[in-house]
């Protein structure tokens, strides 16, 4: 399990992702929290980008693998002053009883996790989930459009290495294997970045 590139690559993650943060990521995380409430679980929470986003009165429960990004998350919870709990938990087995939330977010957690760990992950998800709640996923796709495709192709490498992750996971092939049906695919970025919304069967 890749807890090794986020262990080497916490303290620097929030500079070297800044540009991307501010250009790109930062009105895509309000969008993936639109309309949610109640109980809700942020999957693979990293340093904590999303805090700023979650929906008022929600009651959030976030979890991640590594614990070098999870001290950042503390750190950045105790700044914004957010009411979430923090765990050290594998998306792939969480301690959390059967439809223990509302709704489920993950963002750029899909892309790390390798092809074998997608179904395992969706079928987690899917047992977590209360069966009206939504899953959210916010994650790379590889572009359509030659020229944007070249150039991820291009940063492949540094993103294999810095953070373990692929920008082509395609994690929509594995959703009916797992007990979910997509209800809405939407690009929001270019063609690069979609959030699934998704629901279980
Ligand atoms: C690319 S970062 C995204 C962090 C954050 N969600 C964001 O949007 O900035 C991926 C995160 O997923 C975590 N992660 C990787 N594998 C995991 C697993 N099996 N269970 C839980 N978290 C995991 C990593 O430790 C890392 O913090």
């Amino acid at each position: 399990m890749k807890t090794k590139p986020y262990s080497k690559i916490a303290g620097l993650y929030d500079i070297l992702d800044l540009p991307f943060e501010h250009f790109r990521y930062k009105p895509l995380r309000a969008k993936v929290f639109e309309g949610l409430e109640g109980g809700l679980l942020d999957a693979g929470v990293g340093t904590g980008r999303n805090f700023p986003y979650y929906p008022e009165g929600s009651n959030i429960t976030a979890i991640d693998l590594s614990p070098a990004m999870l001290k950042r998350a503390h750190r950045r919870r105790e700044k914004l002053g957010i009411a979430a709990q923090l765990h050290q938990m594998n998306v792939l087995d969480t301690d959390f009883p059967d439809n223990s939330f509302d709704a489920i977010v993950s963002t750029f957690l899909f892309c790390v996790l390798s092809a074998e760990h997608q179904q395992p992950a969706l079928e987690e998800l899917r047992r977590l989930c209360r069966p009206n709640g939504c899953i959210r996923i916010l994650e790379y796709s590889i572009s359509q459009k030659p020229l944007r495709r070249s150039i991820m192709k291009l940063w492949a490498p540094w993103a294999r290495l810095a953070y373990g992750a692929e920008f082509d996971r395609n994690t929509e092939q594995y959703l009916e294997a797992a007990g979910l049906r997509l209800t809405n695919k939407k690009f929001l970025y270019k063609d690069t970045i979609k959030l699934l919304t998704i629901q279980p069967i």
